[in-house]
């Protein structure tokens, strides 16, 4: 089964005027893939990373997260689902400040209604596995970039979803900070979770085996490697 199904998708924003920021998406992401996508600013990269999510509705088209039509479901079904299916990284981390790392990861957890010493559990259990042990009762101020979002990444992972969608992860990051993100990824998607990143950046698209590339919301290129 395809893990992201997009059948003719269309974003239309219409506010004064209008502009098209997906333009007729086709695109088959088999379970387990690495994909890139990239495109210069203002292409389409973001839209096409939160239908995906559904975060954002197409203005036509369908959209299918392992089979299930995401364009189909209501509000409530929709964040159910992707709570259990779908981990999202930004490319600010998006780590509330005021809550420890541990904390932060245990969220989508208690979320999920796991009490909250189980979840805390859980998370020091994850950010051990990725080396963050020793800053998981520290709050986001005091990690560095790279840190920060390796937790974010563990934070994605919590509820162990089959999908990672990646908006400029590494944007804002050192040269090694970037490859411990990466390589952070990378080891997910060797466990079988299907991750699309979106970048400028071809150090980090290096680590896909797939690129696409957008240009005014069109797929210009879809290149395996
Ligand atoms: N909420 C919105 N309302 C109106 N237009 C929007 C909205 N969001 C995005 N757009 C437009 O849709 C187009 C695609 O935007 P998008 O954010 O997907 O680009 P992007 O490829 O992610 O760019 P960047 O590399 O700068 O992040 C752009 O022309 C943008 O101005
Ligand atoms: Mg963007």
């Amino acid at each position: 089964m395809a893990d992201v199904l997009l059948e003719g998708v269309w974003k239309v924003y219409r506010d004064g005027y209008e502009v098209v920021a997906l333009r007729d998406i086709n695109l088959f992401v088999e379970g387990g893939e690495f994909v890139a996508v990239m495109g210069p600013s203002g292409s389409g990269k973001t839209t096409l990373l939160n239908v995906i999510s559904g975060l954002d509705r197409p203005t036509r088209g369908r959209v299918l997260v392992r089979g299930m039509d995401l364009t189909a479901m209501g509000e409530d079904e929709l964040a159910r689902f992707r709570l259990s299916s779908i981990g999202i990284v930004f490319q600010f981390y998006n780590l509330l400040p005021e809550m420890t790392c541990a904390e932060n990861v245990a969220l989508p957890l208690i979320a999920r209604g796991l009490n909250v010493r189980a979840a805390i559990e859980e998370a020091l259990r994850m950010l051990e596995k990725v080396g963050l042990a020793d800053r998981a009762h520290i709050t986001p101020d005091r990690l560095s970039g790279g840190e920060q979002q390796r937790c974010a990444v563990v934070r994605a992972l919590a509820t162990s979803p089959s999908l990672i969608l990646a908006d400029e992860p590494t944007g804002n990051l050192d040269s090694r900070s970037k490859r411990e993100v990466m390589e952070l990824l990378r080891n997910v998607n060797e466990d079988g979770v299907t991750v699309i990143v979106v970048t400028h950046d071809p150090e980090v698209a290096s680590y896909s085996r797939r690129v696409i590339r957008l240009r005014d919301g069109s797929i210009v290129e879809d290149r395996a490697k």
